[in-house]
């Protein structure tokens, strides 16, 4: 939410500028990535902070206690392992205290249809009813997958707008994109 301080205002006014702070919850592989790039900043990682610039929120970047291989096979195969064990992989903590926020970014790249398993430890930790949740994702060219269908299912009494998905090799051009949608979205 882009709204201007005011630090002179009344006690009231500042809790509630509190009470609308927003929280950019995202996870990013560096490394390998399909076709042949070596990525230093992730695909979603350029449009968290696209998002960042615009927006005044506080940010969270998800990262798993036993770090994912660089190597873009190698994530493949864990990926499906936790997978098939419907895992929940550690996240390096402390992890933030949603309480604060009534707006939370959560964006993800899709593996395999779905968002990693990592970041379903995140949806897992935190009580988002009540909350607005705005995902956003890359991917390499298949949407989104289920992910908002899963972000929905768990947390039915979240507001959960209209997401934003583009496919990783073009993040960085998205600058303008990304801004249209959270202007029709209201931030
Ligand atoms: C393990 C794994 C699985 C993937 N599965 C899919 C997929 O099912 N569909 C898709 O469009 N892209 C898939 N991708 C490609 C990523 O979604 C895409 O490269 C994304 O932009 C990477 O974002 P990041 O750099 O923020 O991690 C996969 C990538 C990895 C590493």
């Amino acid at each position: 939410m882009r709204s201007e301080k005011n630090l002179s205002a009344a006690p009231s006014a500042v809790a509630h500028a509190d009470k609308v702070k927003s929280l950019i919850v995202f996870f990013s592989r560096k490394g390998q990535n399909y076709p042949k790039v070596n990525l230093t900043i992730g695909y979603t990682q350029v449009i968290a902070q696209y998002i960042r610039d615009r927006v005044d929120a506080d940010v969270f970047e998800v990262v798993p206690q036993d770090p994912y291989p660089e190597d873009y096979d190698a994530v493949v195969r864990r990926n499906q392992r936790e997978e098939d064990a419907d895992a929940r992989p550690a996240i390096v903590g402390p992890l933030p205290d949603v309480s604060e926020y009534q707006s939370i970014f959560i964006g993800y790249p899709t593996w395999n249809m779905q968002m990693p398993m990592v970041m379903r430890t995140f949806l897992d930790s935190a009580n988002l009813n009540g909350k607005t949740i705005i995902p956003f994702n890359t991917n390499a060219g298949y949407g989104v997958g289920s992910s908002v269908e899963v972000i929905r299912r768990q947390w039915p009494n979240a507001s959960v707008l209209q997401e934003f998905e583009v496919n990783g090799a073009d993040a960085a051009q998205s600058r303008k994109a990304v801004n249209r949608w959270l202007e029709k979205i209201g931030y």
